[in-house]
């Protein structure tokens, strides 16, 4: 009888490489497929020598080297190249086959495909995997979607290939459809959001403060003690990169236009679906688009003058800025929290946030310690909100003001920083009793009779605010 392997891995770029050899080193047999296949050819011959990988050559050769039911994670660029795999696979599988889509796929297209293949008895898990290359090699976070009497066929794979934590391996259940990949999306946001707030605090620090990249390094590093972020700990080692070229920091020489692929954009267009906003991470959408109108940058530039220079007081700045930096990061957190809270009531994905705080400790982007008192305040049945619960309240009481002087100095230079800004807005409106509504109630009433709510009774009024008679 010819060998069956355990799993099959279709899409052989390095994430998809880096996965089949995580994959086999916790001692499953894999079945890779690459669409063209030289990369299937040199990474048998190459990294995966004398593994426990097959290299196919068909999709047919693949399904029919899988034990049944066939598992079969998709590895491709999400979009259209998942529908054509799915679509040149279906001819070679049977009913109960499970398709894993391990890519960024839009939450609504992982809907379609889970209710498409269910129609023909194919199982669908769309699996958000964060971690970037390094991640899939050693340990991702993985976000799994889906039915969970399929899940549990692949969660003794999920469970030994995800990073290790105190906690449990950093993969859960999280819910059905389209769970996994609108966590993967939500995940995506904040770490937009963190980026942007941390690009911020750089952009403070090298215009109105002066100090060189290494220092920021050092300062990074520093602050990173007690966060133990991921995304701190490799700005600090991108600041102290030299350009071999030039010998100057390597970040000097980079250019300031930022590209994106479009998670972080859908959790700004789902949030303002939901009407539960995320400021922070819009914000940093934003930012990585108008960093790419360089062009018209310079041209405005030239015609109005930007920043120029600016000198701060360095003296207990540096502080507050690692205040403000630490509370906006709860703020990005605490958006895509509450945006994930709003869409499990929205959909039925039933998450238990506590739960994706926990598979986030490790293996992914935004690793941090930050993730296990998020993970505590969702398990507390008082919670309301992150900025308000009993594990970040202190923080925000002792160390807003460290985040106001920031952003209130940085704005009277003509710096943008509309990350950290919307952070603090954020915030601010999350905690006001009163907010300017009432007028907006009146002004919608005044011209579209849309009528209003009373604080002192109950029931929709509305009031002629026109003297017919003289219009
Ligand atoms: C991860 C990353 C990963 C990837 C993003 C970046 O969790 O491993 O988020 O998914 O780096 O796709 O996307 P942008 O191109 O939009 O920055």
């Amino acid at each position: 009888m010819t060998k069956k392997y355990d799993i099959g891995l279709i899409g052989l770029a390095v994430m998809g490489q880096n996965l089949a050899l995580n994959i086999e080193d916790k001692g499953f047999s894999v079945a890779a497929y690459n669409r063209s296949s030289d990369k299937t050819t040199s990474f048998i011959s190459q990294r995966a020598e004398d593994k426990n990988i097959k290299g196919c050559f068909s999709l047919e050769e693949l399904v029919k080297t899988l034990s049944s039911p066939r598992k079969i994670i998709l590895m491709v660029k999400a979009g259209q190249p998942v529908d054509m795999v799915i679509e040149s696979l279906l001819p070679y599988l049977d009913e109960g086959d499970i398709i894993i889509d391990g890519g960024n796929s839009h939450f609504e297209d992982t809907d379609r495909r889970f209710s498409e293949l269910q129609e023909k008895a194919i199982h669908f898990l769309g699996t958000g995997i964060s971690g970037g290359e390094y991640g899939a090699l050693h340990g991702p976070s993985l976000m799994p979607g889906g039915e969970e009497k399929v899940y549990t066929q692949v969660e003794d794979i999920f469970t030994a290939i995800a990073a290790q934590t105190e906690n449990g391996p950093c993969v859960a259940y999280l819910g059905p459809r389209s769970a996994g990949h609108y966590v993967k999306m939500v995940h995506n946001g904040i770490e937009y959001g963190v980026m942007a707030l941390t690009a911020e605090i750089y952009d403070i620090m090298r215009k109105a403060l002066g100090l060189k990249p290494a220092v920021m390094a050092e300062l990074f590093q520093s602050w990173n003690q007690t966060q133990n972020s991921y995304l701190l700990e490799i700005t600090a080692e991108i600041l102290e990169k030299e350009d071999p070229e030039t010998g100057e920091a390597l970040i000097d020489v980079i250019l300031d236009t930022a590209k994106q692929k479009g998670t972080g954009k859908w959790s700004a267009e789902e949030a303002l679906n939901l009407g539960w906003p995320v400021p922070t991470i819009t914000a940093a959408v934003n930012s990585r688009s108008i960093s790419s109108f360089k062009d018209q940058r310079e041209k405005i530039n030239s015609r109005l003058g930007g920043f120029d220079r600016a000198e701060v007081d360095q003296s207990g700045f540096l502080v507050k800025l690692e205040k403000a930096l630490y509370l906006g990061t709860i703020i990005a957190y605490s958006e895509g929290m509450s945006l994930l809270e709003a869409a499990s009531s929205q959909y039925d994905y039933n998450l238990e946030l506590a739960e994706v705080a926990r598979i986030w400790e490790d293996g992914c982007i935004i690793r941090s310690n930050l993730l296990q008192p998020i993970r505590n305040a969702y398990l507390n049945e008082d919670f309301v909100h992150l900025i308000s619960a009993d594990e970040f309240q202190a923080d925000f009481t002792k160390h807003v003001q460290a985040l106001r002087d920031v952003v209130s100095t940085v704005k009277t230079l003509g710096l943008p920083i509309p990350a950290l800004s919307s952070a603090l807005d954020y915030f601010d409106m999350l905690r006001s009793k009163e907010l300017p509504a009432n007028l907006i109630q009146a002004q919608r009433d005044y011209f579209g009779a849309h009528t209003y709510q009373r604080r002192d009774k109950d029931g929709s009024f509305h009031t002629e605010w026109q003297d017919i008679h003289n219009i």
